[in-house]
């Protein structure tokens, strides 16, 4: 009997072609998220799901879907799948790490580029007809070469970032659950600061942790109000991370410079008041999206699923429990 797999979104060709060799596939040829309905029928007779970072995996959703043997993200953030449901039903669940981080990477820098060298408020200026030619003292920004970088969550893309900080001689600060050791502190020319302390001495805020219970609102008003008013938050990990109203408040009353942001608190609906201000850059949630790096995360996708599906361990699994 040939496994029957659920894939909610269109994926590169390629590797939906290697999980049609071993499985029947029900993909959604349609460019739109399945609803919560159409994902609670399609689920029920599959023994794996192929989802997304916009679908909602929980216990209820499980429940529907009684042999299903593995939970297979297209994404590296899960926060989407309620793992602990999963774990205790004995689901894998795997993601894709690793393939997508030097291109969000990338992503945080083009954000960073841009919002202080306001690129594209120059750019919406410039097609509206509004330049009024060149002047030595309009459009000032800030200077990214020098100033100090702060990381909030030292893992593999906030390494990656830091990385890409050397080329533009800034100073790298950083703040991470586990404390990386001297030698990597010292590989990376990176130091350590505790949160307040970080928020008060960077220039440039970029936020890198998972999004969790933990983390909701790691960046509220008081933290906001601690940053200098001639710094910029940068966010390309998950949008709950800060808290969005006090983000516009802290925007409209120029207490920070300026946000660059890729991810949002209910995407795709932005925050009221966000889309009017002028000191943001809004990407629409492009962390990883280049054909070389959607096509490496659809190849690790699959080969979670079919792992799983084959009585294998899986690549990158996320609840180790249900392994031992
Ligand atoms: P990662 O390697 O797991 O790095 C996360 C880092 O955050 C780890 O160093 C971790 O510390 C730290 N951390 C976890 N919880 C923390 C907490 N409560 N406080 C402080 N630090 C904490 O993950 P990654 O591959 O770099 O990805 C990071 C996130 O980026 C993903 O979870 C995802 O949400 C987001 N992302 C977004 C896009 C996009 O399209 N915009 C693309 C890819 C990823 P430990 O070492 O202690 O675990
Ligand atoms: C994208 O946001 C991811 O977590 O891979
Ligand atoms: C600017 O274009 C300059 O030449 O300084």
């Amino acid at each position: 009997m040939r496994p029957k797999v659920l894939v909610t979104r269109k994926l590169p060709r390629e590797a939906l072609e290697r999980l049609e060799k071993h499985c029947d596939v029900d993909l959604n040829e349609e460019d739109r998220p399945l609803t919560r309905q159409e994902l609670m029928q399609r689920i029920r007779d599959k023994d794996g799901i192929l989802s997304m970072l916009t679908d909602r995996i929980d216990g209820e959703l499980m429940d529907a879907a009684p042999g299903l043997k593995v939970i297979s993200n297209y994404a590296v953030g899960f926060n989407n799948i309620d793992v602990k449901e999963a774990t205790r039903r004995g689901i894998p669940v795997t993601n894709t790490p690793g393939v997508l981080t030097e291109s969000t990477a990338d992503l945080t820098w083009a954000l960073i580029l841009d919002v202080a060298r306001r690129v594209c408020e120059g750019d919406r200026v410039t097609r509206a007809g509004r330049w009024p030619g060149w002047s030595p003292m309009w459009m000032l920004g800030r200077d990214v070469h020098g100033a100090t970088l702060g990381i909030i969550g030292m893992g593999r893309i906030g390494k990656a970032v830091a990385r890409r900080a050397r080329g533009f001689d800034m100073q790298v600060i950083y703040y991470s659950r586990t404390r990386l050791s001297e030698e990597e502190e010292r590989a990376f020319s990176v130091s350590y600061r505790p949160v307040p302390e970080l928020l008060r001495q960077a220039d440039f805020i970029s936020l890198h942790v998972p999004y969790s219970e933990e983390t909701h609102h790691l960046i509220g008003p008081g933290e906001l109000a601690m940053m200098k008013p001639t710094a910029y938050l940068i966010n390309t990990a998950r949008g709950p991370l800060i808290d969005e109203q006090a983000l516009v408040r802290a925007l409209k009353e120029g207490k920070i410079a300026g946000a660059g942001l890729d991810v949002y608190e209910r995407e795709p609906e932005l925050a009221e008041g966000l889309a009017g201000l002028d000191n943001v850059v809004l990407s629409p949630h492009l962390g990883s999206s280049t054909w070389g790096t959607r096509l490496r995360m659809a190849q690790l996708a699959v080969e979670n699923l079919l792992a799983a599906l084959q009585g294998k361990r899986p690549p990158h699994l996320v609840n180790e429990e249900v392994w031992s």
